[in-house]
């Protein structure tokens, strides 16, 4: 099989001329893409890569702007049976460069940069720095110009996009792949300092999620479907990239912020393309919903007839506001869960079938066996107890190792019941109907504006700073963030106090943004002279969680080596 040939060639001989994408770019810019021009175009793309050295198996990191070429680069990896890696244009030079090396990757595909809140994202000078520090497996970068500002290229090693696509041909016979053979890695946050390439598999990915953009977006011949979601994560991979083409629907892309020129963006956009099914990521609702009613107010969104959210828990206020004023109380809102390692939903309703609640994801899809387990792998009966999220029987989309290190995978995803389920990392209750509520991570990951993140991540990006001796992150709650990250922080000599403190902190926050991406910038830093410590030496971290939400404490500290650092932590010394 071959799955560009699944979401492009499969609709030819019905819906050539059918639109495939509706993009529209920040500065306003529009274009509407036929599946025969989609086809042609990821052809010679395809054709480019190939005449590159590209071939089957081969690694190549995307970290574009979202513009339909992201798309495009992706099923032309398809077409020739490269295996992609899209890397989320937020993230930095540095994270950009851990995640070439991991894979071993042999060609960059990038921009000069994207336009996002009113600026330029400086792709390609950032894949430049990664680049000078390592990578040494990179051959060519492919360059699309999009913003068409200066930047450096390099002789030899750089090319631009329509560079690579002169005189190719747009036709381009498809690599005729095993189902098992790997579509794609995404690298994604854990329990420690390096992310892990999550990597899934070509039939068994594109089954469910063709089933799940139909059954969940219930998606039909006439209906414009747009998911925010940026291609950099799981969610643009399967309902912006793939999903919606291998239904043969019409897929929106948009390049910019949700802000840009104001908060009515967004709607403006709904109204603009007429809409149909909308999915986003609550932290988007409740970002917008803090502007007030005018703005979707001043729009028309009688278009849209399906709502979806994703990425964490949705709060009652911002699924009250998500129904009344964008659904206009006649659009069911689909909750759905999963994960980068799931591929496609799991746990969600089905729209017209499925009764919801506000705040659960309710039950799982046809042929997915979730549960809800306590310590000893025994499911709970006992209505709203909580317990271990699981998964009881392997399912097409699911991942199939952690690229290069299946000890990892295993280690991972089966560390308990003798193996015998996958373990998601999250906790959950079944209410008396049986309805799924997911309740937060077990693990020590944080979930920041719906992006998730390894607090060990950010920790070890904070001691690789020359003046940090070890730092503990920890989260607390966040009005639309969901999860904001607070660092604790012990710093080489005196404790930095007032000014010092003050431009310390900024130090650090870039610090980090220069190490990871702007999303892992913790919102507070405290500093003190130490942490607090059990008497085994291991970090109290429930306690910098009671700290970090300014709650009363009533752990006992009286174990504690210093008590003075939990004062000095709370910034009452
Ligand atoms: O904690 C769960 C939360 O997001 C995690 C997966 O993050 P990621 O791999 O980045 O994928 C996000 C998009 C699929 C889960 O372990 N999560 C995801 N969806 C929901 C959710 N929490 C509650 N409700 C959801 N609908």
């Amino acid at each position: 099989m071959n799955v560009s040939w699944n979401c492009i060639d499969k609709h030819l001989e019905s819906s050539a001329d059918k639109t495939a994408i509706i993009f529209e770019g920040e500065q306003g810019d529009t274009r509407h893409i036929s599946y025969q021009q989609l086809h042609d175009d990821v052809c010679q793309f395809a054709n480019g890569l190939k005449a590159r050295g590209v071939s089957k198996g081969d690694r190549v990191i995307i970290y574009m702007p979202m513009t339909p070429e992201a798309v495009i680069a992706m099923q032309a990896c398809a077409r020739i049976g490269a295996i992609h890696s899209v890397v989320f244009g937020g993230f930095s030079a540095d994270s950009l460069r851990d995640r070439i090396e991991d894979a071993s990757a042999v060609m960059l595909i990038t921009a000069d940069g994207g336009h996002r809140g009113g600026k330029i994202v400086e792709l390609k000078s950032a894949a430049d720095k990664a680049l000078s520090s390592g990578c040494e497996s990179i051959k060519d970068v492919v360059v699309l110009k999009r913003s068409g500002h200066e930047i450096d290229m390099k002789d030899g090693r750089d090319h631009w996009w329509h560079d690579v696509i002169e005189g190719q041909a747009t036709s381009c016979e498809p690599e005729w792949v095993d189902s098992e053979h790997p579509l794609f890695l995404l690298y994604t946050s854990g329990s420690t300092g390096k992310p892990k390439g999550i990597q899934h598999s070509s039939a068994g990915y594109l089954l469910n999620a063709v089933v799940t953009n139909l059954w969940v977006f219930d998606l039909q011949d006439d209906d414009i479907f747009w998911c925010t979601a940026d291609v950099g994560w799981i969610t643009g991979h399967t309902y912006v990239a793939y999903g919606p083409l291998a239904a043969g629907t019409t897929t929106v892309i948009y390049e910019g912020g949700p802000v840009t020129p104001d908060a009515g963006r967004f709607w403006k956009i709904c109204e603009d393309h007429k809409v149909s099914v909308f999915y986003t990521a609550p932290t988007a609702i409740r970002a917008l919903m803090k502007f007030g009613d005018e703005f979707p107010n001043k729009y028309d969104l009688s278009s849209i007839r399906l709502l979806g959210t994703v990425g964490e828990p949705i709060n009652p206020e911002a699924w009250m506001w998500y129904h009344s004023v964008i659904g206009k109380e006649r659009c069911p809102i689909v909750d759905t869960w999963w994960q980068t390692e799931t591929g496609a939903n799991m746990i969600a309703p089905i729209p017209g079938v499925t009764a919801t609640k506000p705040g659960s994801c309710t039950r799982a899809l046809p042929g997915i066996e979730a549960d809800v387990v306590n310590e000893d792998g025994d499911s709970i009966t006992e209505a709203n107890k909580g317990g271990y999220l699981v998964i009881r029987k392997p399912w097409p989309s699911m991942l199939r190792t952690i690229w290069g290190d299946d000890q990892r995978y295993v280690d991972t995803y089966f560390p308990k019941f003798d193996g015998r389920f996958y373990l998601a990392g999250d906790s959950a209750r079944k209410d008396a109907d049986g309805y799924f509520w997911i309740m937060g991570r077990i693990d020590d990951v944080v979930n920041i504006s719906g992006h998730r993140l390894g607090t060990m991540e950010v920790e070890s990006a904070l001691v690789a700073h020359d003046r940090v001796v070890e730092a503990a992150v920890v989260s607390r709650p966040h009005e639309v963030k969901g999860e904001a990250i607070v660092a604790f922080v012990i710093c080489k000599g005196e404790r930095p106090v007032q000014d010092e403190a003050e431009s310390m902190v900024k130090e650090l926050r870039e610090w980090v943004g220069e190490q990871i991406g702007p999303i892992a910038k913790p919102d507070d830093i405290r500093f003190a002279d130490g942490l607090p410590k059990t008497r085994s030496g291991k970090i109290m971290r429930r306690l910098l969680r009671t700290i970090a939400r300014g709650e009363e404490i009533t752990q006992d500290t009286s174990t504690l080596e210093n008590e003075a650092v939990v004062l000095q932590l709370q910034g009452k010394e």
